[in-house]
């Protein structure tokens, strides 16, 4: 009985009292929040694998793709509202099954998160490296391909120092605080909305309604492959939910942080798809920068530059709030016993 047994409401409230020796500073607002959510879902998504699931899999139609991941993430967003304002605890999942369903239940889902962030952040971390070394060379700096690539991803290749060195990078900040997080990311992510809104509305007025002609070239079955593969895109406001605990006011704020960052984040997808079908053939979309590409081809070559530095800047919140979603697991689940207690110190400064 002892693997089942579970956490009571007064227990999350004795922890996470301020001013507790094992609690977290209470620092954030809605709009903390909500930068947060969108920090950790507008990144490679829109900005790399919209490419490949127009020309490959959608055709145009990936427009109602989107439609149908963001629905379905809706409902999960909606679930994590709940939980999150109702229970404001750090550890998201973790914490919410160890109230509901126990102990055991709870060590699983807390190895679960954490092996989706370590894998999602290298994956990512690669993605980041890839498009900060194409940008140097573009300046006509260029990084030897040995330190650029690990050897299993390239022949000749050593070590990939730019993805080691942005997560080391990124680890520093997390560890600083939420305050100093959470204001990198909020001038981050404005600056990617802004180069968001910058392709919207240069691009539009070049859209020709041909290129949406075939609009189903892969049929219904394209679309749902589309829609599977462009839920990548919205994962992040579940990382939201991690932040429970240092919301100011957690009942009203956590579901306007979640909610709030997804509606955000799918308007923006949905135009940007929209607009990029339509300004270039989905068949030449196969390409890691699809959005910089679309600029290329209707001769706006500065905006393309300007977009890749605004997915690259996209890339690094999306791992900056997968980091802080991870320390904050590693977090609950030490404080609860389950990983050593050198996870949960934290201190009025750091
Ligand atoms: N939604 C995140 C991205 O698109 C994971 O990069």
């Amino acid at each position: 009985m002892e693997l089942f047994r579970k956490k009571t409401v007064e227990m999350i409230e004795d922890d996470t009292r301020e001013g507790q020796p094992h609690s977290l500073k209470k620092a954030l607002n809605w709009f903390d929040l909500m930068l947060l959510g969108i920090g950790g879902i507008i990144g490679t998504g829109i900005f790399v694998i919209t490419g490949v699931a127009a020309a490959k899999y959608a055709g145009p139609a990936l427009i109602v793709s989107f439609v149908i991941s963001g629905i379905a993430s809706a409902f999960t967003a909606l679930s994590y509202a709940e939980f999150a304002s109702s229970f404001p605890i750090s550890g998201s999942t973790y914490s919410y099954s160890y109230l509901a369903l126990g102990e055991i239940v709870a060590w699983v889902i807390g190895w679960d998160l954490i092996l989706e962030y370590a894998f999602a952040l290298p994956a990512i971390a690669l993605g980041w490296s890839g498009y900060f070394t194409a940008l140097l060379h573009s300046l006509g700096i260029n990084v030897p391909a040995q330190i650029a690539n690990s050897s299993f991803a390239a022949a000749g290749g050593i070590i990939n120092i730019p993805a080691m060195g942005i997560i080391l990078l990124l680890t520093w900040l997390v560890y600083l605080g939420i305050r100093e997080s959470a204001t990198f990311n909020n001038i981050a992510v404005i600056f990617k909305v802004s180069v968001i809104l910058f392709f919207i509305a240069v691009a539009v007025w070049h859209i020709k309604p041909v290129n949406w002609h075939p609009f189903m070239p892969y049929g219904w079955h394209g679309v749902m492959s589309g829609a599977a593969i462009i839920f990548f895109a919205y994962i992040g406001f579940d990382a939201v939910s991690t932040a429970a605990e240092e919301s100011k006011n957690p009942a009203r704020d956590m579901p306007i942080g979640i909610i709030g960052s997804l509606a955000v984040s799918s308007i923006l997808y949905i135009a940007v798809v929209v607009i990029l079908t339509g300004i270039i053939p989905y068949k030449l979309l196969n390409d890691p920068a699809p959005v910089a590409k679309g600029l290329e081809y209707i001769g706006m070559s500065f905006g393309a530059g300007l977009v890749s530095i605004g997915a690259l800047v996209g890339i690094t919140t999306v791992l900056l709030v997968m980091l802080y979603g991870q320390v904050r697991i590693f977090f609950a689940m030490s404080r609860d016993g389950l990983l050593p207690p050198f996870f949960f110190k934290a201190t009025s400064k750091t």
